[in-house]
């Protein structure tokens, strides 16, 4: 089929810059819109779906050998692309679709452009060396993303039905997005046609290339299966032809479990909705309970050994605090409400205490503070009030006052020995309160992970 030459004015507005793509449902081209006056890109997709089309070379109109089957397939066509244009989900290019019209005996589908590479372009850079091959974190967190923007379509009662790496693309943010529903819309058309296979045989599922097999999100799960194995492994799963798929060297962990399990020949052995996937990627509320015992536990020994060994203090708690918010934030994209709010209340409960300490800490040392300004006074010198001020104001005394003044100054020391020992008793009410805090923490960190995690997990990163 040839594409429409650059300088084409499309429907008199839209002008063809260049050709991007050319597969088996149409010919995907960057255009254009001169009306626009900020003539951004769009990604423009000319459909046709079945063979025996040719286009006349005057008009660039396309000619079906069969008319009414050519006209039938294109109004069926729409009419699955109206279903499409209504999913909304950042990872899915339909919900990029601006627009829908008719030129050239055919239909036009017209999207935002995404600016970024495709995954097919990312993996060749890797396999040239240009880039470094992919982290399994990079590809967990592609994986979930690409499984989210599934269960979308999946909802919508649509099969992507030709998912591999040129069909996956990036924005700005290297997220993933899914793009050519050419299969999807394909799937629906009526017989009497003969339909251009849409599949990608090194990616599709047994059910696709042998026909037999009930369709389902399986099927799409396979080929993502095998484009993620290809990632992992450095070998596209075509490679083994019909015989075993040897095991990634990671083997036992969750992302290499779950692309072998959707490698399974039988579709039932495969994930059946996006959601099963996905739960065998994340951690399960125990875990994620284990995770954050296990985080305040180590935080706490860190902090008492760097203040070699002593007790905790209402500071500690409160950077321990700290630490299980960062750790959230890491993990997920937004702290719990059930979390932040036992942050707070642990975080002000032990400042408060520390207020009440600080009070009575001044009250007292500013009394026995008094007596030995007294002292000092006596003795000529002048200072203030407060527990540290005691000693200096006691030595004091006993320098200017002499013999005469030694029991005012004597009085005062003590005075401000009584300071010190009623701030080390407080200091060990400070710890007590802290340790009580931190016991409480932990048990209710446990009970907040179990309220909050079912429903935050689907905000994990890896
Ligand atoms: N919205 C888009 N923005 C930028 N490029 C796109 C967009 N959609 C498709 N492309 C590019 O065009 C190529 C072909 O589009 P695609 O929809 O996959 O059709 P097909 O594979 O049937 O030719 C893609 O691999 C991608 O490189
Ligand atoms: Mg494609």
């Amino acid at each position: 089929m040839d594409a429409l030459k650059p300088g084409t004015l499309l429907n008199s507005h839209y002008r063809i810059e260049e050709v991007v793509g050319r597969g088996s449902f149409g010919i995907t081209y960057r255009v254009r819109d001169t009306e626009d006056l900020l003539e951004k890109n769009i990604a423009l997709k000319e459909c046709f779906p079945c063979e025996g089309c040719t286009r006349n070379s005057e008009t660039g109109r396309i000619e079906a050998e069969a008319p009414e089957e050519y006209n039938a397939a294109i109004a069926s066509m729409l009419e699955e692309a109206c279903t499409l244009a209504s999913i909304k989900h950042p990872g899915v290019v339909a919900g990029r679709v601006t627009f829908y019209c008719k030129a050239t005996n055919s239909v036009f589908c017209g999207m935002e452009w995404v600016e970024g590479k495709s995954l097919h372009g990312k993996m060749e850079e890797v396999k040239n060396g240009q880039a470094a091959v992919f982290s399994t974190q990079t590809l967990q967190k592609w994986l979930m993303s690409i499984l989210d923007a599934l269960k979308c379509i999946h909802n919508n009662k649509v099969m992507h039905l030709d998912i591999k790496p040129a069909n996956i693309m990036f924005d700005k943010a290297d997220n993933p997005i899914l793009v050519d529903f050419g299969a999807a819309l394909n799937r629906n058309l009526k017989e009497g046609l003969t339909i251009v296979s849409t599949y990608t045989p090194a990616y599709a599922a047994p059910e696709q290339t042998s026909g037999r097999g009930k369709i389902g999100p399986w099927t799409d799960f396979y080929s993502l299966a095998a484009t993620f194995y290809e990632m992992l492994t450095g070998h596209p799963v075509a490679e083994y032809g019909r015989g075993d798929i040897p095991e990634p060297e990671n083997a036992g962990e969750p992302l290499a479990k779950t692309i072998m399990r959707n490698l399974s020949f039988a579709p039932k052995e495969r994930c059946q909705s996006a959601d099963e996937w996905f739960e065998m990627l994340v951690p399960s509320t125990q875990q994620m309970k284990s995770a954050m015992e296990r985080l305040i536990r180590d935080c706490c020994k860190a902090l008492t050994q760097s203040r070699k060994n002593e007790d905790l203090c209402p500071d500690d708690v409160r950077s321990i605090c700290d630490k299980l918010c960062d750790y959230w934030t890491e993990h997920c994209t937004v702290v719990p409400e059930a979390i932040a709010e036992l942050v707070q209340k642990v975080k002000k409960t032990v400042n408060l205490k520390k207020i009440d300490r600080e009070e009575s800490l001044t009250k007292s040392g500013a009394v026995l503070g008094g007596a030995a300004g007294v002292g000092a006074i006596a003795g000529g010198a002048a200072v203030g009030a407060g527990v540290g001020q005691g000693v200096v104001a006691s030595a004091v005394a006993a320098v200017f006052g002499g013999p005469v003044l030694l029991p005012v100054a004597l009085m005062a020391g003590g005075g401000a020995a009584i300071g010190l020992a009623a701030k080390a008793l407080l200091t060990n009410a400070e710890k007590r309160i802290a340790r009580k805090a931190y016991a409480q923490l932990v048990e209710d960190v446990g009970a907040a992970v179990e309220q909050c995690w079912p429903e935050y997990k689907s905000r994990w990163k890896p």
